[in-house]
């Protein structure tokens, strides 16, 4: 047996191992959420070469440090790699008119607020609280009464309502947008083409669960498209073991 045959096969058993031991559909989910990262089919590009990107091209030029909050991740919030990846995106490009779709209890909100400059204005769009939508997804996500992560801060401001009523236009050149409300085909596309809207040449846009296709989740397969049409959309990747299923666009 080959080195290559003999890894295969150890892999094999611990995946077997972690499948059938209690908790397996944790385990399990797990597996398919790893493995929807690495065949998602779209184009990588590490943290450190994005942020040299936005620290105009210099390794190491984007400011260095990041602050996460305490509590790492929240309810519906990904995984704590994910939180600190995008946290450490805010600070390399340091936006100063942020736009979010899905705030659920805040805690990407929280992120980007404590991660961009001082007088940095953040708007987050969400359903009303109690409410749930048809042709969205995750209805157990839906409407949470329950913002506890959401910083008490006028510079962040919560509109909620079903973000295919939402008319971005009041409030101007928008730098960094970050899409993580409805998973649907058809809602990360109007929130998608909503974004592009107001975001400047130059502006970032990141997108939450680019890699799973379960669930009526469409991240994914509109991303491919907006791939075809000449954007260059990447998955972004962390360390060997982090799990980050999140794709980034700088607007030409
Ligand atoms: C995955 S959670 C967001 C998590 C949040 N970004 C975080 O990191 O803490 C998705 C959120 O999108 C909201 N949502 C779903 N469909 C929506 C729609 N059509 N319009 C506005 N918000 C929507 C849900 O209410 C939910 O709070």
């Amino acid at each position: 047996m080959n080195w290559y045959s003999d890894e295969r096969v150890r892999s094999v058993r611990m995946l077997t191992r972690l499948m059938t031991a209690r908790g397996s559909r944790s385990a399990l989910h797990l597996c398919n959420l790893v493995a929807s990262v690495h065949f998602s089919g779209l184009p990588t590009i590490t943290l450190t070469e994005m942020r040299a990107r936005l620290g105009r091209g210099t390794p190491g030029a984007a400011p260095g440090n990041v602050v996460l909050h305490g509590e790492l991740h929240g309810f519906g919030a990904g995984s704590i790699g994910e939180m600190a990846g995008l946290s450490s995106l805010v600070a390399a490009h340091q936006p100063r008119n942020l736009l979010e779709f899905g705030t659920c209890q805040g805690c990407s909100t929280w992120h980007l607020w404590a991660n961009s400059p001082k007088d940095a204005r953040i708007t987050t769009v969400d359903l009303p609280s109690g409410l749930t939508v048809e042709g969205s997804t995750d209805p157990e996500l839906q409407g949470d009464k329950v913002r506890r992560f959401l910083p008490e801060d006028p510079r962040v401001r919560l509109v909620e309502t079903d973000s295919r009523s939402f008319d971005p236009s009041f409030l101007g050149s928008v730098d960094f947008c970050f899409i993580d409300a409805g998973h649907s085909y058809a809602c990360v596309k109007n929130d998608t083409e909503k974004a592009l809207s107001v975001l400047v040449r130059g502006g970032l846009l990141v997108w939450h669960d680019a890699t799973w296709t379960d669930d009526d989740y469409g991240v994914n397969r509109y991303l491919k498209e907006l791939r075809g049409q000449g954007m260059d959309i990447r998955q972004l990747t962390l360390g060997p073991f982090d799990y980050c299923a999140l794709a980034v666009l700088v607007r030409a």
